[in-house]
């Protein structure tokens, strides 16, 4: 027996110093520990043992199955190791410095107008604030000279959360955020996503995007208004473009207006992206409202102001020619990809 336990343990180291693999390990303990196994084998046999070595002969048998187990459990740990130690060098192997070899992504064509219209912006000094998305009804309704209940709050239907805060419906809700922070005088243009609860068509959009801009100081009226529009008009298009002045009303303005611009789709003919008018309103704007300068912490008796609210959706339809605003949330690279220059 004794012998026969031996040359079992001299195998096994053999067979131990060859396995190179997780699977030469779980071979092994088949081949040994298994229900056939070599050592399980061993305790068959204990049964042709003389009784008086049975006793001896089983804890000799027990210490080698604890060795084999024991020596199989280190060896197979040592290989998990060598493995993973593997893998991780081959993953060092892969250079995160070298240029992505897949088809680069492009800009959303909103955002290559925004990027347009803000470097116009600064280079007449405004600065470019960004701000939330989530805002409470004063921002958006109150401060602006628009109270509860009034009536021009249902143009802004919008999304309402349960803790009464709101989604904005306008770029405006910043102005007062942003009078406070600067002070005047102050030349700002704000670009931001804007929400609307609305029955969407091919230039309605329950989420669309707005940039509003706001110039304060002393004796601002509204010739620079149309200055600073015309202008930046006339770069975003590369040409003189169209417009015309219409009385509008806004609580957060007075006098306010609407600016349109001549449809660039269908030359003015009328077509479903103009509602068949010719024109398209862009920019409503007008001349900030004293409530609305003071509610910024802004003397309405030394300052005066401008304001705008510029559709960028809008504008990037009639830059890039897109029929539908609902293209422009789509996620349909086919058709948003074809706008960007790269
Ligand atoms: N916030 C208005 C809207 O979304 C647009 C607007 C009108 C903005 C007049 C202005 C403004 O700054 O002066 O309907």
């Amino acid at each position: 027996m004794e012998r026969t336990l031996e040359s079992i343990r001299q195998d096994f180291d053999r067979d131990l110093a060859n396995a190179a693999s997780s699977a030469d390990y779980e071979q092994l303990k088949v081949a040994y520990l298994g229900k056939k196994g070599r050592v399980t084998e061993l305790f068959k046999e204990l049964k042709n043992v003389e009784p008086s070595q049975k006793k001896e002969a089983g804890q000799l048998i027990n210490t080698l199955r604890a060795e084999v187990e024991e020596k199989l459990a280190a060896g197979a740990e040592k290989c998990r190791q060598a493995e993973e130690e593997r893998l991780v060098n081959e993953a060092e192997a892969y250079d995160f410095t070298r240029p992505a070899e897949a088809e680069q992504g492009s800009l959303h064509p909103i955002t290559l107008v925004q990027r347009e219209v803000e470097e116009i912006f600064a280079s007449m000094g405004f600065t470019i604030e960004d701000y939330l998305e989530v805002v409470d009804e004063y921002k958006n309704f109150e401060s602006l000279n628009i109270p509860k209940h009034h009536p021009a709050r249902d143009m802004q239907d919008t999304y309402y959360l349960d803790n009464g805060q709101l989604l904005k419906s306008h770029t405006s809700a910043a102005q007062n955020a942003i009078m406070r922070k600067y002070g005047a005088p102050l030349r700002a243009i704000f670009p931001g996503r804007c929400f609307r609860n609305e029955a969407t068509d091919a230039s309605h959009e329950n989420t669309f995007f707005q940039m509003e801009g706001i110039m304060i100081d002393t004796d601002i009226s509204i010739s620079n208004l149309i200055y600073f529009m015309k202008t930046m008009l006339s770069e975003v298009f590369h040409r003189e473009v169209k417009v015309r002045l219409r009385p509008g009303f806004f609580p957060f303005v007075e006098p306010g207006f609407e600016l349109d611009i001549s449809c660039l789709i269908c030359g003015g003919d009328g077509c479903p992206t103009c509602k068949q008018s010719g024109w398209l309103e862009l920019c409503p704007c007008g001349m900030i409202h004293p409530n609305v300068l003071t509610a910024g912490g802004i003397d309405p008796e030394k300052y005066t102001g401008f304001a705008f609210g510029l559709g960028l959706t809008r504008l990037a339809m009639m830059k890039y020619g897109i029929k539908d605003i609902r293209t422009l949330n789509s996620g349909n690279l086919k058709a948003l990809s074809q706008f960007t220059a790269r």
